[in-house]
């Protein structure tokens, strides 16, 4: 159990957060957290710790019993590899997703979501929300209009700095972009040489107004408008330094060869949240042991001069002592680690931008990247943006961005950490890491976490009779009220449950000859086909708990033998 402790040095009082813990057959304190030097903000402050290092315990035991489900299962699976052109495919065929304008032949990185695509989208960025706005006390959100005043985007360095440069393979004569980093160095896959076709700006225009027309910029990063209301915000939410404005939403990007599915598109959502800082506060008073031991594969801007892309395993703690960031970056980027992990995307790495890559905005940004059927790419971000925005709409809007730091009595001009995701990319990875091909069902399992599942649970009478598809609408019906539930009866049990691997649902629910009898259902487990019966009255609570993750199937009801 963590406790406080208080520490007098040059008569002054500082509070830590320390815990007991054994280490090699002896039992030391180790510290947690610095407190602060006020007793009643250091208890408030411990409890906030206290409360997360729970709440990531339950979450640890709840998960080292998902582990042993999952080894089981990846005895029994083996991952499919989909090329991209497939999954496409298959996200049409299913209803996940379709090409813009389909009927006109499409439009080149435009995607509609279909019905079931919308659900999955909405878990994850409703998920994502939940994480990082609802669990944080030290995080709002907003959402700001598409289109923002033309000066915006002077200000933010846009209009100068965000363009890509046009090649075509002199070879192939495929059409792509460069960085302006990577100009004269890189060559096609094909092993052509790129020719210069010029360098083009990737926000798009449009014009506001009938009669006296002005041109405008449909927002190319959210994040501006996040700067834009932050003293409103500081004066109508009472956040106070340190503290967070969450947005995720629409971004509009003229992209020279938009590819890759929904990777790569010309309209696509970003959530990214710009974290307010005292400039001259270094040290994170919520870095805790278990964000300083997160580990993960590291590719460090070294190994790239060197023209190699070896990974190295890193945690936290060893990034900081490289001063590779500082505490809050390395909190952000730890705690954006665990949430991608959190929705099952473990196999995350970090690469750090080399120092030619870095945004206008940025003096230290580590891509997040992803296995994806077509290589290792950027999945989100994480930049350090310093005081770089605030200074630039200070400048051209002529309206201090200063605000007044009740600790240290002065007004600041606040520094910014910016975790960013994209989010069809977060949904692209979630899709191809689900997709199985069963050869003992002969049909395709979409294993998608419970929780983000388009369709929670089915619902079957086990065949076409009134008395059983009054039961199962009656179910279906009081089941909706707390998760979107299909009803099926067309075809036989088979092909229902198999209709239900291949768009991922978890849970299919069926009334079969001894439901009207015992008043009871089966529910069948997506993964591992196993049944179990439950009362119909436990069934809302027994489903909640099992796409929550709070209990193991097996124990949820009476197993099928
Ligand atoms: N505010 C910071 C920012 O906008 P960014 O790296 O330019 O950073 C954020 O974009 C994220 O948006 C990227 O990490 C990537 O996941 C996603 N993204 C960028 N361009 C995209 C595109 N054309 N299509 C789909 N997603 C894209």
């Amino acid at each position: 159990m963590p406790f406080i402790v208080k520490k007098k040095i040059s008569g002054n009082d500082y509070y830590y957060l320390r815990q007991s813990v054994r280490e090699r057959g002896k039992v030391v304190s180790k510290c947690l957290a610095y407190l602060g030097k006020n007793r009643g903000e250091a208890e408030k402050k411990a409890k906030e710790i206290m409360k997360n290092i729970e709440k990531n315990q339950t979450i640890l035991n709840v998960k080292s019993k998902k582990e042993k489900t999952e080894t089981r299962i990846k005895k029994d699976f083996t991952p499919t590899e989909i090329s991209i052109e497939e999954l496409t495919k298959f996200c049409k065929s299913k209803g996940f997703v379709f090409r813009s304008s389909d009927i006109y032949g499409g439009f080149a990185g435009f995607w509609d979501f279909g019905p079931l695509g919308v659900e999955l989208f909405k878990n994850i960025k409703e998920g994502w929300w939940n994480h990082f706005v609802y669990q944080k006390t030290n995080m709002v959100g907003i959402d700001a209009s598409v289109i923002s005043h033309p000066r915006t985007w002077k200000a933010s360095g846009h209009l100068q700095s965000f363009k890509d440069i046009a090649v075509v393979c002199k070879k192939c004569k495929k059409a792509t972009k460069i960085d302006a980093s990577e100009e004269g160095k890189v060559r096609c896959e094909c092993g052509g040489e790129y020719e210069k076709q010029g360098e083009f700006n990737l926000l798009f225009k449009t014009q506001v107004g009938a009669l006296d027309t002005e041109e405008a910029y449909l927002r190319g990063e959210t994040a501006q408008a996040m700067f834009m209301n932050f003293k409103l915000i500081t004066q109508t939410s009472r956040m106070q330094l340190p503290f967070g404005i969450a947005q995720v939403g629409k971004c509009f990007r003229n992209e020279i060869a938009p590819r890759d599915f929904l990777f790569r598109s010309r309209e696509f959502h970003i959530g990214e949240f710009e974290f307010f800082i005292h400039p001259e506060e270094k040290k994170c008073n919520l870095l805790t042991e278990q964000h300083l031991s997160t580990k993960f594969m590291f590719l460090d801007e070294e190994t790239q001069l060197q023209g190699k892309n070896t990974l190295k395993e890193i945690t936290i703690k060893e990034l900081l002592s490289k001063k590779k960031l500082g505490e809050w970056h390395g909190y952000w980027l730890a705690e954006q680690i665990m949430w991608y992990r959190s929705i099952g995307l473990n196999e995350i790495k970090i690469r750090e931008h080399t120092i030619k890559e870095l945004s206008h905005y940025s003096t230290a940004t580590f891509d997040i990247d992803y296995e994806y059927p077509f290589g290792s790419k950027e999945l989100g971000g994480n930049a350090n943006r310093g005081q770089y925005d605030l200074e630039q709409h200070q400048k051209e809007s002529k309206e201090s961005m200063e605000i007044f730091d009740e600790k240290t009595k002065k007004k600041v001009l606040p520094r910014v950490i910016e975790p960013t995701f994209g989010m069809e990319r977060i949904f692209l990875a979630i899709l191809t890491k689900a997709y199985y091909y069963d050869k003992k069902r002969g049909n395709i399992v979409l294993r998608i976490p419970a929780k983000l599942a388009p369709v929670k649970v089915s619902v079957f009478p086990i065949v076409k009779q009134p008395e059983y598809e009054k039961m199962a609408t009656e179910i279906a019906n009081d089941l909706g009220e707390e998760f979107n539930v299909a009803y099926d009866k067309r075809g036989s049990i088979g092909r229902r449950y198999a209709r239900n691997d291949e768009i991922g649902t978890p849970y299919c629910v069926t009334i079969d000859g001894d439901s009207s009898k015992n008043k009871d259902t089966t529910i069948r487990d997506r993964d591992t086909t196993k049944q179990i019966r439950v009362k119909i009255s436990e069934l809302k609570e027994v489903l909640k708990k099992l796409i929550d993750g709070k209990i193991e199937f097996e124990s949820a009801g009476k197993l099928i033998k």
